[in-house]
């Protein structure tokens, strides 16, 4: 049997493997070629860390018996961290939940096993980010020394006629200098666990208050100047405490907005802290009255009745499919919102108020967005749901992010065909508690006539 596994060590390793990241997304849906592959070399990353860890082990600490004792016990950690965050309600659970269909019946986790869960999602993330490095590292590495043998062998062809250079003639670095070359792209690879804590303690905290203008043709004169601040995707968690909350509405009033709106994702999983969201929110303060709409995650954990039912205790008005005009010195502007459950467009023909300028809030920016608000007239709309890709490399193109394969729409203001939309990065996070290139976002919008 042993000889078995032995001779069929690498066949056996990558089925292995294969049923891991399949057991990680078992659906096959289009997701599944996008999913597959990133759980393929998140797996494969793990082994290849762990076998780095080893050979530090190997260098530093002298002594098998010692390894070996480290190695246990570096073992029991690891698998202590992977079962944690599996039994309970981590990034391993949330991600299982979400991929077989079943709802959430857990509350979030305890502040405790967020922090156990912060340290494995810093782990995963820079062990898989990691391991792409050092595979572009790898294959720049094999390019190189490829295109440097095929020179060799047309220029030695051209001038001797002669035959090609056998591999191990090509001078290639010496061992020594491989062996820094390696150590160096290893060292780098490493940078991305130091990106993941930065992106769990710091980025994920760092909130922008952007101040976008937006000009309307069809504004009424009032409005000239009118400033709308957009909040979306709270996500309440021990991630994001009612503390946090807090901080965000005091920079929101203290922007002085003229109107306040929400897109959408207050809650994350926990239907027990939907009270504690409303209450942190209620210290929203603005003349024009403060409204929202509803996201996917309050469908999929049912509170869409309940936090309405909360939020209108507080004063707040959560739009669901409906209208709610705002007046300004005989002029009027017209705020309609929709839940992000609403499936069917029935509700738009009574709501949309020809004349004046419609913005509608909704929280899924879906690829035809910008072409279904020009169809049905309305001038902007206000959505958020995609965090800014939350893992982002917007600094280079804006839709460099796992949220950009679903929709072109990702963060900041999009325009096609004299319809307007703004994408809200959020100020919360899900499944992952860490922000890269997308920081959490309060929107300051200002509405203008100007051309
Ligand atoms: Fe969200």
């Amino acid at each position: 049997m042993i000889s078995f596994f032995r001779a069929h060590k690498r066949t056996i390793t990558i089925l292995l493997v294969g049923l891991c990241a399949f057991c990680l997304y078992p659906n096959f849906d289009i997701e599944f070629l996008l999913f597959f592959p990133i759980f393929v070399l998140l797996i494969v990353s793990q082994l290849f860390w762990i076998r780095r860890v080893l050979d530090l082990g190997e260098r530093f600490i002298p002594g098998k018996p010692r390894r070996i004792w480290l190695a246990v016990v570096a073992t029991v950690v690891y698998a202590f961290f992977c079962a944690y965050s599996f039994t309970h309600f981590g990034i391993l659970h949330q991600w299982h939940l979400l991929t077989t269909g079943h709802l959430p019946v857990h509350a979030d986790p305890t502040l405790r096993s967020a922090l156990i869960d912060g340290a494995l999602c810093v782990w995963l993330l820079g062990s898989w980010l990691g391991f792409c490095l050092v595979m572009v590292f790898w294959t720049v590495d094999r390019g190189a020394r490829g295109a440097i043998w095929l020179y060799r062998y047309m220029h030695d062809a051209a001038v001797n006629h002669a035959t090609a250079p056998e591999a191990d003639a090509i001078d290639l670095p010496s061992l020594v200098r491989r062996n820094l070359l390696r150590q160096m792209a290893i060292a780098v690879s490493a940078t991305p666990f130091v990106a993941a804590a930065y992106g769990l303690l710091y980025g994920r905290l760092d909130v922008e208050v952007t101040h976008p203008r937006i000009r309307l043709a069809r504004l009424p004169k009032a409005f000239e100047g009118f400033r709308i601040a957009q909040l979306s995707d709270i996500h309440i968690s021990p991630f994001m405490t009612a503390t946090e909350i807090r901080r965000c509405v005091t920079m929101t009033n203290e922007q002085k907005p003229d109107l306040i709106v929400m897109t959408g994702d207050y809650l994350s999983w926990d239907t027990a802290v939907q009270g504690e969201v409303v209450q942190a929110l209620a210290g929203l303060r603005a003349p024009y009255g403060v409204f929202g709409s509803l996201g996917n995650h309050e469908s999929i954990t049912h509170t869409e009745e309940s936090i309405t039912r909360l939020f209108a205790a507080q004063g707040i008005h959560i739009l669901r499919q409906e209208r709610a005009p705002i007046q300004l010195n005989g002029e009027t502007i017209n705020l309609i919102g929709v839940d992000d459950s609403q499936t069917d467009d029935s509700w738009i023909d009574h709501l949309v108020m020809p004349g004046t300028v419609n913005i509608l809030l909704t929280h899924v920016p879906v690829p035809d967005t910008l072409d279904w608000a020009v169809k049905y007239g309305f001038d902007l709309v206000l959505a958020g749901d995609s965090h800014g890709g939350q893992l982002s490399l917007n600094f280079l193109k804006r839709r460099i992010s796992l949220y950009g394969l679903h929709t072109p729409y990702v963060s900041g203001l999009y325009e096609k065909s004299g319809g307007q939309l703004y994408v809200n990065r959020g100020i919360g996070t899900t499944l992952l508690p860490i922000r890269l290139g997308a920081r959490p976002e309060i929107t300051v919008l200002e509405l203008t006539r100007g051309v």
